[in-house]
């Protein structure tokens, strides 16, 4: 595998970086320590510019090229951001944080950036720029929406954006990708059941809230097996049920929260629309009222075909193309990059982590054998499309 000496060298110092980040887990827009250290290596790698705060507390780097002749700057991207959870794999370098983990290797992608700036900043055998990024709060918090409203794009002229995430199960030395959709638009939804409380022995002088919300999450289900063309992708999952506080009382109100995934903006708006009749016509029909919030959240990550093809030659050039799935099955997961790709042209892509535990599991970890691989990836990338 065409791993450059200078990248394999770099293996055990980036490995250091990835588990000290791992120790000292932050979430959300509170990546401070993590930003701070991020923006010191840049500076000890000697980028050329070097802003702190964008979208917060995000971080973007500038290397220029020894040459400048295309004009082009490719962003290369990477989340810093850890999960509400407590680490149990009894590692050495586990998260000192008890109710914190990097349990989605945001550390490993955070230290394979840095690594590759390292590389970039040494080398320079490119013509252009790239732009390395750094985002918060890729869980749920919408950073990269946040750092692509700072005008980060416009900011350093970035004329196309790529982005890695790891993937357990896929093994190590591979990558997986598609032009177009890779993952789902992610929404959430508030249901709000009114009824009538009253005593739980009198039920015909109530409107019973909790039958009306059971109903509820029974009808949506149809949404998906009755509604959607079976060859095409949704999920509806109502993941909360709130209502009552004792047992002899018919509660007044019932909540209910959950989430919507779709791959197509159609499909989007036909689920959302399902939703509403089916929330507002079960609450009618047993007496009660529901009302339906539908929270546009993160948008599809779509892959530009052009790019797509571009992410896959960089990385069939580190594990050659038997090593390369260019057309995986999407996932129906979200990621925040896809505000980043709804501005410029770019494409996603996983990098196998092997048979490790899953994403967002107290057992992860991200794998340290694959820091060459994700390096050496973003090198390509910068030298492919800013040939020297
Ligand atoms: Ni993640």
């Amino acid at each position: 595998m065409p791993i450059v000496n200078r990248i394999s060298a770099l293996h055990e110092e980036v490995t250091a970086w990835r588990r000290d980040l791992h120790e000292n887990p932050e979430l959300q827009f509170d990546v401070h320590r993590t930003a701070a250290i991020v923006a010191e290596k840049l500076k000890e790698f000697g980028c050329d510019e070097i802003v702190t705060g964008i979208g917060k507390t995000g971080v973007v780097g500038l290397i220029r090229g020894k040459t400048n002749g295309s004009g082009k700057v490719v962003g290369l991207r990477a989340d810093m951001d850890a999960l509400p959870l407590t680490e149990i794999t009894g590692l050495p370098h586990a998260s000192k944080v008890p109710g914190k983990m990097h349990a989605c290797g945001h550390d490993g992608h955070t230290a394979m950036l840095l690594g590759a700036a390292k590389y970039l900043a040494e080398t320079r055998n490119f013509d252009g720029s790239v732009a390395v990024i750094f985002q918060p709060a890729e869980e749920g918090g919408g950073g990269g929406r946040e750092m692509v409203n700072d005008g980060m794009m416009e900011r350093f002229g970035i004329s196309e954006v790529y982005g890695m995430h790891n993937a357990p199960g896929l093994p190590v030395g591979r990558f997986a990708l598609r032009a177009g959709p890779l993952m789902a638009a992610a929404d959430r939804i508030l249901i709000h059941v009114e009824g009538k409380g009253g005593h739980a022995a009198k039920p015909h002088l109530a409107v019973d809230t909790v039958l009306i919300a059971s109903h509820i999450v029974a009808n949506v289900q149809s949404i998906v097996s009755r509604n959607v063309d079976p060859l095409q992708s949704a999920v509806v999952s109502i993941c909360a049920f709130n209502a009552g506080f004792t047992n002899n009382v018919i509660p007044q109100t019932a909540t209910l929260e959950g989430t919507v995934r779709t791959l197509t903006p159609e499909m989007r708006d036909f689920v959302e629309k399902r939703l509403h009749e089916i929330v507002e016509g079960t609450a009618a029909l047993f007496g009660g009222t529901a009302r339906l919030d539908y929270h546009r959240d993160y948008p599809v990550t779509r892959n530009h075909a052009d790019n797509a093809i571009y992410a896959g030659n960089a990385a069939a050039a580190v594990v050659g193309e038997e090593g390369v799935i260019r057309d995986t099955v999407p996932v129906m997961g979200g990621e925040d990059f896809s505000f980043m790709l709804e501005a410029r042209p770019g494409a996603f892509i996983f990098i196998g982590q092997g048979d490790t535990a899953s994403v967002h599991h107290p057992a992860y970890d991200f794998n340290d054998e694959i820091i060459p691989i994700g390096m050496s990836y973003w090198a390509k990338i910068v030298e492919n499309r800013l040939p020297a």
